[in-house]
């Protein structure tokens, strides 16, 4: 019988249990990865390869795990990062995370495809929570150009446009899974003629423009006052090459291992960028996050020690969404938070600033 939702104890036993009650097809989409799926899994286990070097006897009886992303004050150092299609794995899609994200004051980052309309996904956030808008670059620019600018009269405080996916990936699980509904309310595709054979993800990306380059990146900073930052950059010399064209920051992300197989692991770029970032003086310049395989409060904090601003976080609110909706979600965050509040006692840290490389031994990172 199924587990009930108090009986997960981590993000790992939300994707056990949506993997039994999700549609195949909805299953294929989220799950699978780019051919042998090998960075997908090298995401998760890299963080395997780093250790802590713990800090005992420290006054740990308080701990702040707060920080702030792009300005805004946020509760822990994750934001639920852009994920396409949610309404395949819960009817209500994705305003089921924006209530997750404003119930636990992180930030969610609006998907280009999402499943709910753009608008819908910002009327269900409150008060003065926080959303980022993610980006596909469509070949037509006045369609990006529109999309832009309404998420910055909607509110939006960050652009994370997309940058390691010129031709989507070949997620052979979901190819297979033949998907015949491409989810009604995709928005902003521009109309293509939709070829259904070659799984969810190629059926809704033939809009995005392969031509995209360096030289585009003036464009964007003339059309939106809104930081921009390059979502899927995988090497350091992209990095200083980002904050060499005025960009507020990136992502270190290979999209989940749905991309480039055999790909890096976000946190080993991590690991190669921050070094070089300091020896030049750059650190300040720009603010660097990482996603991909982070399922525990230890892999947020590895990367936190590393430089990290903060992490997204992807597939395991999607699963917690599709198994338990916004109870899913909730439990899935308060379990990251006590993680978090535990691990940070027992390295001995009481606040984020206190994570540094000296916690890490990263000596087995580097010796593949
Ligand atoms: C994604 N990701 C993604 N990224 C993006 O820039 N635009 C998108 O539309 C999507 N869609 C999407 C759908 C699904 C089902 C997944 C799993 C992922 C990539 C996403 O933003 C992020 O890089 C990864 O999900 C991070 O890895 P984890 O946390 O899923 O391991």
């Amino acid at each position: 019988c199924m587990p009930i939702l108090e009986q997960c104890y981590n993000l790992m036993d939300f994707e056990a249990v949506a993997r039994r009650v999700m549609k195949k097809t909805a299953w294929a989409y989220y799950s699978s990865g780019a051919d042998d799926e090998i960075t997908m899994r090298e995401n998760h286990s890299a963080f395997h390869k780093i250790w802590f070097r713990p800090k005992i006897l420290v006054d740990v009886e308080k701990v702040d795990m707060s920080t702030t992303m792009l300005g805004t004050k946020v509760s822990m150092p994750f934001y639920v990062t852009a994920t396409a299609l949610g309404k395949l794995g819960n009817p209500e899609g994705e305003v089921v995370l924006t209530r997750g994200a404003k119930k636990h004051n992180v930030i969610q980052m609006i998907p280009t495809l999402a499943s709910c309309s753009f608008d819908e996904i910002v009327d269900a956030a409150e008060g003065d929570q926080v959303q980022w808008l993610q980006l596909y670059v469509n070949k037509d620019r006045a369609i990006t150009k529109r999309i832009i600018e309404h998420a910055e009269k909607r509110g939006c405080k960050g652009l994370f446009i997309t940058v390691d996916a010129p031709q989507l990936g070949r997620r052979e699980k979901d190819m297979r899974s033949k998907f015949s509904d491409v989810g009604s309310n995709v928005q902003n595709t521009g109309g293509d003629n939709v070829d259904r054979s070659q799984g969810a993800a190629r059926a809704i990306s033939s809009f995005i423009d392969p031509s995209l380059s360096w030289k585009d990146i003036p464009w964007f900073k003339s059309v939106t006052k809104m930081p921009i930052l390059l979502k899927g950059v995988q090497r350091v010399e992209d990095v200083i090459r980002a904050v060499a064209a005025g960009v507020d920051g990136v992502v270190l992300s290979n999209h989940g291992g749905r991309q480039l197989d055999t790909a890096r692991s976000g946190i080993e770029v991590l690991a190669e960028t921050m070094p070089e970032l300091r020896r030049l003086g750059l650190e300040d310049k720009i603010e660097v996050y990482i996603d991909g395989g982070i399922r525990r409060a230890t892999d947020i904090l590895k990367a936190l020690c590393l430089g990290a601003k903060g992490v997204g976080i992807g597939r395991p609110f999607l699963y917690a969404m599709s198994a338990y909706g916004l109870p899913g979600v909730d439990r899935a965050m308060q379990l990251l938070k006590d993680e978090m509040e535990m691990n940070m006692r027992l390295i001995g840290c009481t606040s984020v600033d206190q994570l540094t490389p000296e916690l890490l031994d990263v000596r087995s990172l580097h010796t593949h």
